[in-house]
């Protein structure tokens, strides 16, 4: 196998690890172009449930579309609703999000659509793959009902627009502006995401930054970046939910809803959600994975090779490092699995990725499905089904916990399950998923700039110049500080 898959993985972990202790860099005010208000024509009812609108609506002066210059400065209070979608459009990352299946992508790119279909589908445009269509835009907007409908593929170029994560607006345009009562359950009634809901947040981000299966109740095609995308040139799909969060510029007021207040939120609260949103996530398109495969739909290889680590396969051939070792022969990297068979979703923090959670895979939470998946046959999508969906009901519950505990218990939980004495790291992704979680934990102290430890900054390059040595090293510098703490 050739090194080139070495360099596809190594781009990633610097790609996600452009992070600082700063706020999120919030470019000057632009100017926003707000499309004309189209005032709803027939009055949306339930029966508009989930039927996606467009965001122009949105984008009114009335609206969401006052100027944002506070919000991009990072002020915010009671008033900010009104320039959310201006923030948005703004500087918003998702509004490039079309624009990179098109061949005039809105950024540079180190891989273009043209190249990937030229590999994956060859004589298609992006634009008019469904299966490439269904994150970089609305979803809603990419189910075979709607594929070919010219109004759908018009709102397709808004890109990851307003409904994408808040849930297709037909059946809550007109009314959200006057709404009472639980939140909860007028959300539910009539088709708006509860995104102030930390877990649910977490999961709508992930359908597309993780994957998911279609949701016909919500009118959602399935999601899923596998490996014939990824050979084929698409990027891996790297997330950890806080690190994006922060890198999210910030269009809302955070607020407890329940209580119609004001709130913070805690930087190891979210890490710890978003890891158990993320196991729930992974488990869900694997199961679906499994499903479509036992029912031979088009496209859908098994074993799913996205499903384990990279780095297992695709790998140098020396025959060891430096000192006589090779981490794929270290006994923390095989960690009692059969040798020869690749480890499942290091990439996810679920795993015992470098001890995170469980120091022993037999420990682990998903213990279950690691067994299964690690075992020394590829197992029968059928098996897997039978123990996925059970894990699957036990990570809602778990979800559901995690979101309710405060941040005090948020912050030991998350000591607790960080690795008691200096980390044995076995590889790249077990590093990087490490890494955040400390950077999380240091995020909730709040400290002053001059009061983070300098191996935050080290241990940045040192992933940058894929320096395995460093990068051990100032992770186990960092725990070891960590711990010191009172
Ligand atoms: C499961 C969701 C998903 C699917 C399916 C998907 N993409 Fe993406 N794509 C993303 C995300 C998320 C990113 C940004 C990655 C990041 O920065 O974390 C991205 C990035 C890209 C980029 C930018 C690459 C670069 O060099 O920066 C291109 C081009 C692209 N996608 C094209 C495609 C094409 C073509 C298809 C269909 C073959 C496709 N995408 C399918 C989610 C998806
Ligand atoms: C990537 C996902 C995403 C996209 C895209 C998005 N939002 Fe949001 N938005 C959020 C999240 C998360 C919140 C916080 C939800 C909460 O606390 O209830 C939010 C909150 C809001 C709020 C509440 C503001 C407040 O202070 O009370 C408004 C209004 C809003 N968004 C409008 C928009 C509009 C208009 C667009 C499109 C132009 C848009 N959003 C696009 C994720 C998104
Ligand atoms: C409908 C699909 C979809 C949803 C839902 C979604 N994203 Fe994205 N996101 C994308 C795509 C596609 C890109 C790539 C855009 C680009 O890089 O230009 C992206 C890019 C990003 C980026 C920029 C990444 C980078 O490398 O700079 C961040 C940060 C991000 N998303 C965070 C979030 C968060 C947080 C949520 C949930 C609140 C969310 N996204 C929900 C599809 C989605
Ligand atoms: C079980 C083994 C296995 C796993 C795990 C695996 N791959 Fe692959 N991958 C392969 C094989 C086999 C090929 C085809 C190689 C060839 O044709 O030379 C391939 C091809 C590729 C290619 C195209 C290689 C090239 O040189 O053009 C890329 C990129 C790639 N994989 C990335 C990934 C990523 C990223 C992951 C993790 C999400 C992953 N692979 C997981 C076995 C694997």
């Amino acid at each position: 196998m050739k090194l080139a898959a070495r360099k596809v993985l190594s781009a990633l972990p610097v790609g996600a690890l452009l992070v600082g202790f700063g706020i999120v860099g919030c470019t000057p005010p632009a100017e926003v172009k707000v499309p004309p208000y189209q005032p709803p024509t027939s009055t949306p009812s339930t029966d508009l449930k989930n039927v996606p609108v467009g965001m122009s609506g949105c984008l009114a002066a009335a609206c969401h579309g006052a100027p944002a210059r506070e919000l991009l400065e990072g002020k915010r209070d009671k008033n900010s609703w009104q320039g959310s979608g201006s923030c948005w459009a703004a500087v918003d990352p998702h509004t490039a999000a079309y624009s990179l299946l098109t061949d005039h992508p809105h950024r540079p790119v180190k891989v273009t659509a043209k190249h990937i279909m030229a590999l994956y589908a060859p004589g298609t445009e992006a634009t008019d793959d469904a299966r490439c269509v269904a994150c970089h835009t609305n979803p809603a907007l990419a189910t075979p009902e709607r594929f070919n409908d010219p109004h759908a593929r018009a709102l397709r170029t808004e890109g990851v627009s307003c409904e994408s994560c808040h849930g297709s607006a037909g059946g809550w345009v007109s009314e959200h502006t006057s709404w009472k009562g639980d939140r909860k359950e007028v959300c539910a009634k009539f088709g708006m995401v509860p995104l102030y809901d930390l877990g649910e947040r977490a999961l709508a981000c992930m359908g597309c930054h993780v994957g998911s299966p279609a949701d016909p109740k919500r009118g959602l095609p399935v999601r899923d970046m596998n490996h014939d995308m990824i050979a084929a040139g698409h990027p891996r799909l790297n997330f950890d939910f806080a690190e994006y969060t922060r890198r999210l510029p910030v269009h809302w007021e955070e607020k407890d809803r329940a209580a119609n207040r004001p709130r913070a939120l805690n930087p190891a609260k979210v890490w710890l959600v978003g890891r158990v949103a993320h196991a729930e996530a992974a488990c869900r398109l694997l199961a679906d994975r499994a499903e479509r495969a036992r029912q031979g739909t088009p496209r859908s290889p098994w074993p799913e090779l996205a499903e384990y680590n990279c780095a297992s396969c695709h790998h140098d051939l020396r025959p060891a490092d430096e000192d006589g070792t090779h981490w794929r022969r270290d006994l923390a990297y095989l960690d009692g699995r059969p040798p020869g068979q690749p480890p499942w979703q290091t990439i996810w923090p679920m795993t015992p990725a470098a001890g995170i959670g469980a120091p022993k895979r037999n420990d682990a939470p998903l213990k279950s499905v690691i067994v299964l998946m690690e075992a020394r046959r590829w197992p029968a999508p059928v098996q897997v089904e039978k123990v996925v969906n059970p894990m699957i009901t036990k990570l809602q519950a778990g979800l559901r916990e995690t979101v309710g505990l405060s941040d005090e218990e948020a912050v030991s939980r998350v000591k607790i399950v960080l690795p008691a004495g200096a980390p044995q790291v076995p590889e790249w992704d077990s590093a990087v998923q490490l890494f955040f979680a400390t950077a999380a934990l240091e995020r909730a102290r709040n400290p002053a700039p001059s009061d983070v430890p300098k191996e935050f900054g080290q241990i940045l390059g040192a992933f940058r110049s894929e320096n395995w040595k460093e990068v051990t090293e100032n992770l186990n510098a960092i725990r070891v500080i960590q711990k010191a703490r009172p």
